[in-house]
């Protein structure tokens, strides 16, 4: 692998051996430095404490060095270009850029300017591959098999990378998905996925929920009707099966798409996800660590 920018034409195979790979690196107490002298930079123009901190642990456990680009003190704001910017970050000697960025796409261009390996940590409403990612080994540590799970994803869709990934990379895995949000979160595009805004229908139905944030830096707006036809409470986690499941990307808003006896339930995976952040990116770097120079 090259970059990493897009889960989309990654087959099943990829995906298992990738996923295998993560398993492997959460049991291994000493993994073998295969990034020693080499040099992981995070580029990173939006917020972030999940992926930010996982990259950079997992970067430091295959023994690499990590640059942290702040843009808020970069010189971007002294007017240099991104592709400027990007470059003299690989010309400084950068092995990997891990690249995050509100406009979609930018991750691959920034591969195209520089030829640099690159990771996508987040581009737009486009992708984050490897939270797709951290949440296949989280299913498949739960289920065993995620061929033939039932997955709804709730709440706002149509703004969310993370569900632009899970749309890309679960149906490939056999995961039968549904989205679930009122009509203006629901995706126009992805036709062959179910789409509904009733919730409290297909709670019955399924083995995993996974939860979104309303992203309204996007421009999306929280009505007023929005937590109580779409929150997840405990009176409506009751709906779910027994053996179901209850996942987020984080970071949470509490009291709006999902109650705290929820979050804090036996059935939320939510901090599995986060642990498993800096095993999942570990395979992600040593699946690049072959187009290291
Ligand atoms: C998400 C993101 O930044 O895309 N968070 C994450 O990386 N775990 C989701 C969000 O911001 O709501």
């Amino acid at each position: 692998m090259k970059s990493f920018n897009t889960v989309q034409g990654l087959g099943r195979d990829d995906l298992e051996s990738l996923i295998d790979k993560a398993i492997q690196y959460s049991t291994a107490a000493h993994p073998d430095q295969i990034l020693n002298r080499h040099a992981v930079a995070m580029i990173f123009f939006e917020r972030s404490t999940r992926t930010r901190l996982s990259f950079q642990l997992a970067a430091q456990r295959l023994g690499a060095h990590v640059l942290n680009l702040d843009p808020s003190r970069s010189s971007t704001g002294k007017g240099e270009s991104l592709r400027d910017t990007v470059s003299t970050v690989y010309a400084m000697g950068a092995d990997v850029l891990v690249v995050r960025h509100p406009e979609s796409g930018v991750p691959d261009s920034v591969h195209e300017w520089t030829g640099a390996p690159v990771i996508n940590a987040g581009d737009g409403t486009r992708e984050h591959p490897t939270q797709a990612l951290v949440d296949m080994v989280t299913l498949r540590q739960r289920f065993e098999r995620l061929s033939g799970l039932r997955m709804a994803i709730v709440g706002d869709i149509v703004h969310s990378r993370v569900a632009g990934s899970l749309i890309r990379g679960m149906p490939t895995l056999g995961v039968h998905l549904t989205l679930v949000g009122p009509e203006e979160f629901l995706p126009a595009q992805a036709s062959d996925v179910e789409k509904t805004t009733d919730l409290d229908r297909v709670l019955p139905e399924i083995d995993v929920v996974y939860l979104l944030r309303v992203q309204t830096e996007r421009g999306a707006s929280i009505d007023d009707g929005f937590a109580e036809a779409y929150g997840l409470d405990s009176r409506r986690a009751a709906l779910m099966p027994e053996t179901s499941v209850i996942m987020h990307p984080g970071p949470l808003n509490r009291g709006v798409e999902i109650g705290d006896d929820v979050a804090d339930g036996p059935r939320s995976l939510i901090l599995d996800q986060v642990a498993n952040g800096v095993p999942t990116r570990m395979a992600v770097l040593a699946a690049l660590e072959g187009a290291l120079a």
